[in-house]
């Protein structure tokens, strides 16, 4: 089978690298791809959200199943625009993304299917999203919405960061916020393979959201990640599955919008049981990097079988990985460019690419989060000393990362 990702980032690099190992695969493209990338699929220079280009490219080269990475693209409805050609895809429509595109409407459709979610409300007047504030006082989360990558999102301790981060968004011209009550428990990522009404879980990784060391800081696209999460038990896989993950395909397909694609969760363990945090319309970086090397069952069957509704097989190794995210000095409110990354190729592990550019043979930084470098071993702790010791390998200095992805005491010590 010709095979197209479509997307950049490391996700896009983790999903290529899974397609790639599929025995059905015989020929990957990535469009518009990484240089890492380079190394397994042929790079297409067509960028992301050129959806028209795109499903030319795929009629033109009888590709047989496109793999959709960013949420972007999704919200932007090129699902629609390859079915409408008849070109197989894999990836929710534009209706079907507003779970992610949208807090408004996903929050609205877990209240109207009662999936345990934070309470909420959805302003579009600053003083009267400030007199909710002050009425509510803090803890309390303000989300902006639309597509943030992440980074749209306070979680505010005190009246005052609220109030400021109320500011912030209003700032913007048309802009609305989501309020929501503080959330108290254990972050974790559960993934899933949808479609219609049939979901399958992937294995669950944590994420390290914030940028700093001990969870301080502003929120990122994530920092840092590992799976399976030990305190995750299948118990309360289970009960994610049955009270969140599953409703919600249900409730989208009663809306008239079945998801197909990777559906995310993004949930913390309550006192209540697992409750939303938010949903993706794709699969989660720095997630993919961790999730799929750890599935040793071929990854384009499954999606297959799930596109034809049946059950995939997943085999998982018991190996338990680990991830650090090497980020650009100023992330995420900004980000330096163009500085040259050297040693990538010494690092014993994998390296995704997340934001690199190469420029005359030579490696560049080229984003935010620019590498990813993920190793496997028996235990957490082991993989985490292999990581930490194979990032250093990675030489540049305009690259930071968080020295505590997956100590003990941030995933409760029982990994
Ligand atoms: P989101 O982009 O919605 O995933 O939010 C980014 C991060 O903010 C999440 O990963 C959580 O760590 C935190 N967060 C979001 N919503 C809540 C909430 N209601 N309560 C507590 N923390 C939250
Ligand atoms: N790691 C969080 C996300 O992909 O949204």
């Amino acid at each position: 089978m010709k095979i197209l990702v479509i997307g950049k980032g490391g996700r896009e690099h983790a999903l290529a690298l899974a397609a790639s190992q599929s025995t059905l695969c015989t020929e990957l493209f990535a469009a518009p791809g990484n240089p890492g990338m380079a190394e397994i699929a042929t790079l297409v220079p067509i960028d992301d959200n050129q959806m028209t280009e795109l499903a030319d490219f795929a009629a033109s080269n009888d590709i047989d199943l496109t793999i959709v990475g960013p949420e972007n693209a999704l919200a932007d409805g090129i699902v629609d625009e390859f079915a409408a050609r008849g070109l197989k895809i894999f990836g929710p429509t534009k209706a079907a993304a507003q779970v992610e595109a949208s807090k408004d409407f996903a929050k609205g459709l877990m209240k109207k299917h009662n999936i345990p979610t934070a309470g909420y409300q959805t302003f579009t007047d600053y003083d009267a999203a400030c007199s909710y504030v002050k009425e509510h006082g803090a803890p309390i989360v303000i989300k902006e919405n639309g597509l943030k990558a992440g980074k749209g999102v306070t979680v505010a301790m005190n009246e005052a960061d609220a109030l400021e981060a109320l500011k912030i968004a209003f700032d913007i011209p048309g802009n609305s916020v989501v309020i929501e009550d503080y959330l108290e428990g254990f972050e974790f990522s559960l993934i899933a393979l949808v479609n219609g009404e049939n979901v399958y879980p992937l294995e669950c990784a944590q994420d390290h959201k914030r940028v700093g060391d001990g969870d301080t800081g502003p929120n990122t696209g994530g920092m840092g990640s590992y799976s399976p999460v030990k305190k995750i038990t299948p118990e309360l896989v289970e009960e994610t599955m049955e009270t969140i993950m599953k409703p919600m395909a249900k409730a989208l397909v009663e809306e008239g919008c079945p998801f197909t694609g990777f559906l995310y969760g993004g949930l913390m363990v309550t006192d209540k049981g697992p409750q939303v945090i938010e949903f993706n319309a794709r699969f989660g970086d720095p997630e993919a990097e961790v999730i799929l090397c750890r599935l040793e069952s071929d990854f384009v069957k499954a999606i297959l079988d799930v596109m034809e509704n049946k059950e995939p097989e997943l085999v998982w190794t018991n190996k338990t990985s680990h991830g650090v995210v090497l980020a650009s000095e100023g992330y995420p409110a900004g980000a330096t460019k163009g500085a040259a990354i050297e040693g990538v190729n010494e690092v014993d592990g994998l390296v995704y690419h997340m934001g690199t550019k190469m420029d005359e043979g030579r490696l560049l930084t080229n984003g935010g989060r620019v590498l990813m470098v993920v190793t496997l071993a028996d235990k957490l702790e082991d993989a985490m000393a292999n990581t930490y010791e194979e990032v250093k390998k990675v030489n540049c200095d305009k690259l930071f990362y968080r020295t505590d992805i997956g100590r003990k005491d941030l995933v409760d010590g029982e990994n």
